[in-house]
């Protein structure tokens, strides 16, 4: 198997793993507007061990490692990247999910989430935990990495309660994975402040100083694609993951599209809600869909009324009639609100 990481044209751009947001209809419909030259990498919603290596807890978990069969041809098409992120605190459940993942699913990689800095997973010493423990930690991607032969990465935050990125990315690189990316903040911070983006340059230059063939990414408020350029050639990454940033715009991997129209906005979400509907039909939470219509109704006159209307939907069904009203009447409608 080969380390595709190895072979991406550099920068390297990724949209991050979210949980409840980059499940298969998501990640297609943005691979449906990106354009695949700027976004090479795309990444599940991290996935527990735990859940993996139980058999009523992978019926459970299973959902998150689902790709459609139209996601798989946009795969095919596009020949982006598909990794799986996973999280717990065994090594030897990192060992059996990693075998697992390898034999029956279709990854082009396997990233471990030391990042998450939620409480219940902290408790459970998974995630972010993990930077206060370098010893598991490595163990856990010695485990992963002796299960499979997919490149296997990590993602990760700059420290726990303290900034310690060098001392804490040393010991990552000492068990060198394919891939590092490093948020710009400590558990701590959770998502408040800043990224610290100088902190993910020591990251660069550690790797450097160390001659390791690990790629380092960065991670953390990088809103547009100018933007993450910018970062790459300021902070010398390899390449930028995005999260956020994708719900302001879903066309930012798409320098083509310089601008989008309500016409493209409703459209997408007609394929988001359709998609969703085909894939999860009614056994996924339709609420977790309706944190969705923000992104693509806003930026017209009576945006705001719209979106009310679709939150007090039940089903796909209400809300494609809702979507089906705002086109017939978008004349009164498409001016943009500033
Ligand atoms: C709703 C949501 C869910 C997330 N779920 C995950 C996850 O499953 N795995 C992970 O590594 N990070 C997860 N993150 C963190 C993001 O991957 C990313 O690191 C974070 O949003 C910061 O990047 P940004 O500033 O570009 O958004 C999540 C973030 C959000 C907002």
């Amino acid at each position: 198997m080969t380390n595709f990481w190895k072979q991406l044209s550099k920068p390297i751009v990724a949209l991050a793993p979210m949980e409840d947001v980059t499940d298969t209809v998501f990640r297609e419909v943005i691979r449906s507007v990106s354009d695949p030259a700027a976004l090479q990498v795309l990444f599940t919603e991290f996935t527990s061990t735990d859940g993996l290596c139980n058999k009523i807890g992978r019926r459970n978990v299973s959902s998150r490692l689902l790709v459609s069969d139209t996601e798989r041809h946009w795969i095919e098409r596009t020949q982006t990247k598909l990794v799986a992120q996973i999280w717990g605190s065994d090594p030897d459940k990192f060992f059996r999910s990693a075998q697992l993942i390898s034999e029956i699913y279709q990854f082009d990689g396997i990233d471990i989430n030391m990042g998450c800095p939620v409480k219940k997973v902290v408790k459970s010493k998974s995630c972010s935990a993990l930077i206060n423990d370098p010893m598991l930690a490595k163990e856990i991607i010695l485990a992963t990495k002796e299960a499979t032969q997919l490149p296997v990465s990590v993602k990760t935050r700059i420290g726990f309660n303290q900034i310690i990125t060098e001392k804490w990315i040393g010991e990552l690189l000492d068990v060198n994975p394919a891939a590092i990316t490093v948020h710009g903040r400590t558990q701590s911070m959770l998502s408040t402040g800043k990224a610290l983006w100088s902190e993910i340059a020591k990251a660069v230059q550690l790797r450097n100083d160390r001659k390791s063939d690990t790629l380092i990414l960065g991670n953390g408020d990088v809103d547009s694609y100018v933007m993450a350029m910018d970062y790459v050639d300021r902070f010398g990454v390899d390449g930028v993951m995005v999260g956020t940033g994708i719900f302001k715009n879903p066309w930012m991997f798409n320098q083509l599209q310089s601008e989008v129209s309500m016409d493209m906005r409703v459209n997408l979400l007609k394929t988001h809600i359709r998609l969703y509907n085909e894939v999860w039909d009614e056994t996924q939470n339709f609420n977790v869909l309706k944190r969705f219509f923000k992104i693509y109704v806003n930026g017209f006159n009576g945006a705001a009324e719209w979106r009310d209307k679709l939150m007090v939907c039940k089903n796909c069904m209400e809300a494609l009639q809702v979507v089906g009203l705002l086109e017939e009447r978008k004349m009164e409608y498409s001016r943009i609100s500033h």
